[in-house]
């Protein structure tokens, strides 16, 4: 099979592990060049090596979301080593699992600046980059609570909520452009983070993070007029999106 993205360069933010690193090793399986960013470099350097084996090249650059300048950063040593950019996706987040009386203002400002106001600033900084591209892609991984509202997780259901309202305004804008803006909204993934939030749910009932490295695959390689622009994605033994 010819390698679909093989001259491509894509931006993985949260690529240190779980779906990050999944989806990283994806786009390096159809020859990207993918940028790894996160804050953890021996982790990001084994993502690394995962790229390479699959038959990617990768460039790790370190960057902490809560920081515009490293934001900044990140795009600029994104530019300089690789001279272009097709495919951002912002996938880095964190939760907080808590009563909303129980959840500081910092706890809700942490979730904020990671879940939301990052992929902001990365979509604006990289749309200089993503315009010059043939086609330009953002993937930006929400969630199930970016539509639902689940208890004890309002600061992270607010901050992805505003990841989906950005993302939606932002595609309207792009609309007819070069440049597709997608948004991925699943369930529970078998990663740290939903082991800390929703230890309930058997491993054996989760989704797998290559699942969703699979779709984002699907969309910033499937040619032609036909656009996907939001995925929700459930566990097989939850209930469908359509039944409330
Ligand atoms: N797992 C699920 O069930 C699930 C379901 C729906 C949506 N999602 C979403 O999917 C995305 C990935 O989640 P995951 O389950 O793979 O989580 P994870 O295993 O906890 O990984 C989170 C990633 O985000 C990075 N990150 C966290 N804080 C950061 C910061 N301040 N600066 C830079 N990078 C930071 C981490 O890297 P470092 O620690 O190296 O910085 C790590 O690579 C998140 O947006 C999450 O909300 C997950």
């Amino acid at each position: 099979m010819p390698q679909r993205l093989k001259g491509k360069v894509a931006l993985v933010t949260g690529a240190s592990r779980g779906i990050g690193r999944a989806i990283a090793v994806a786009l390096g399986a159809e020859g990207a060049t993918v940028v790894l960013s996160g804050r953890s470099v021996p982790d990001l350097k084994t993502t690394s090596q995962q790229v390479s084996a699959a038959g990617g090249a990768a460039e790790v650059v370190p960057a902490e979301l809560e920081d515009e300048a490293s934001i900044r950063n990140l795009v600029a040593e994104t530019n300089r080593r690789c001279g272009r950019l097709d495919i951002l996706v912002n996938n880095a987040g964190i939760t907080h699992s808590a009563p909303l009386a129980e959840t500081t203002t910092e706890d809700l400002d942490r979730c904020w600046a990671i879940n939301a106001r990052a992929p902001f600033i990365l979509c604006r900084e990289t749309l200089p980059l993503l315009k010059q591209a043939e086609r330009g892609y953002i993937v930006n991984i929400a969630s199930v609570v970016s539509v639902k509202g689940y208890p004890l997780q309002s600061a992270y259901t607010a901050s992805k909520h505003a990841l989906r309202g950005m993302s939606m305004s932002l595609a309207e804008e792009l609309r007819g452009s070069n440049v597709r803006v997608h948004v991925i909204c699943p369930g529970g993934v078998d990663t740290e983070l939903v082991s800390r939030v929703r230890p309930d749910i058997e491993k054996a009932d989760l989704i797998g993070p290559e699942e969703i490295a699979e779709l984002v695959v699907y969309l910033v390689t499937h040619q032609g007029n036909a656009v996907l622009d939001e995925l929700h994605v459930r566990r097989a033994t939850s209930s469908p999106w359509f039944v409330s």
